[in-house]
């Protein structure tokens, strides 16, 4: 009885630790956070597909704060050239290369494979590659066209892997490396109204699991984000064609700012995080 009551009070006077404990741990996050924001990518070479616009473009810009020379890479000239302007103003230091590169990433592997040899060529060995670029055509199957159907499976999937498959062995023989994927929340689920886009982005998952099992012992690190709505001119765009029951769901996880989901990226991938599941 004596002994019981002993262990009783001992564990009671336990519980004035509990406040010490939640204060060290709110410490603990507090410099954990700071450690994160501010690792620096100084003089390293940064590239990002889907560059122009949207998360790609945010991600390109933080990408410049700590120090990186990037590469943007995207379809239209003239949308790479504004972007460029706003990404140089995220620089911290005036000898940071900032640069662009035209190209369509739904082409064949030989395109691609030049594009990155060149980019490669132009600005130094690539130490991070985002793959940014995606698109989304909502609808009911009936609703979408083959076109769209396979376009999707040719910019969200292929788009990303050919990209990665032009980056991988070099920087297998160089020790490191990021290669960060862009999912979405329709890789865990598939979403009414988003069929064919579930599944690109399902594959793209699976495809990222298997990367960082083959990449693991070379020192390289793969992540994958897997991002809810997020207020960018291709959401704008999907919101056009967007079945009711489709917005009902995705509207259950809120709408992000493209700015507060590529430093949660960013922060994953500097920090060896495999997969970023909860945006919010
Ligand atoms: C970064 O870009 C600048 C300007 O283009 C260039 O002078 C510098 O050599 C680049 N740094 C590296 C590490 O490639
Ligand atoms: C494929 O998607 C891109 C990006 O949204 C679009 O510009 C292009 O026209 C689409 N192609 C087809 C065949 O639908």
């Amino acid at each position: 009885m004596e002994f019981a009551f002993t262990i009783l009070s001992y564990l009671c006077s336990l519980l004035y630790f509990l406040p010490l404990i939640f204060v060290a741990g709110i410490l603990y996050d507090f410099v954990r956070y700071k450690t994160l924001s501010s690792a620096s990518l100084l003089k390293k070479h940064v590239v990002i597909t889907g560059a122009s616009s949207g998360i790609g473009k945010s991600f390109a810009c933080e990408a410049a704060r700590r120090g990186a020379n990037v590469t943007l890479v995207a379809r239209n000239v003239d949308k790479l050239k504004e972007a460029e302007i706003e990404v140089k103003k995220c620089c911290i230091d005036p000898m940071q290369g900032i640069s662009t590169f035209s190209v369509d990433v739904t082409q064949s592997y030989s395109v691609i494979r030049e594009a990155f040899a060149e980019i490669e060529k132009e600005g130094g060995p690539i130490f991070m590659l985002m793959n940014c670029a995606g698109t989304a055509v909502c609808g009911i199957l009936e609703d979408i066209s083959p076109a769209d159907i396979k376009n999707m499976t040719d910019l969200n999937y292929h788009g990303s892997v050919f990209p990665t498959k032009a980056v991988i062995e070099g920087m297998k023989s160089r020790g490191e490396g990021h290669v960060i994927f862009t999912a979405s929340e329709a890789a865990f689920l598939g979403i009414y109204g988003l069929a064919p886009y579930s599944a690109s982005k399902y594959a793209l998952r699976g495809f990222a699991e298997a990367l960082q099992m083959e990449v693991k012992y070379s020192g390289l690190q793969v992540t994958v984000a897997f991002p809810p709505d997020t207020d960018t001119p291709g959401f704008e765009i999907e919101e056009l064609s967007k079945p009711r029951e489709t917005r009902l769901i995705c509207q259950s996880s809120g709408l992000l700012k493209p700015d507060t989901v590529a430093i949660k990226i960013m922060n994953d991938a500097l920090h060896y995080n495999m997969k970023r599941y909860l945006m919010n």
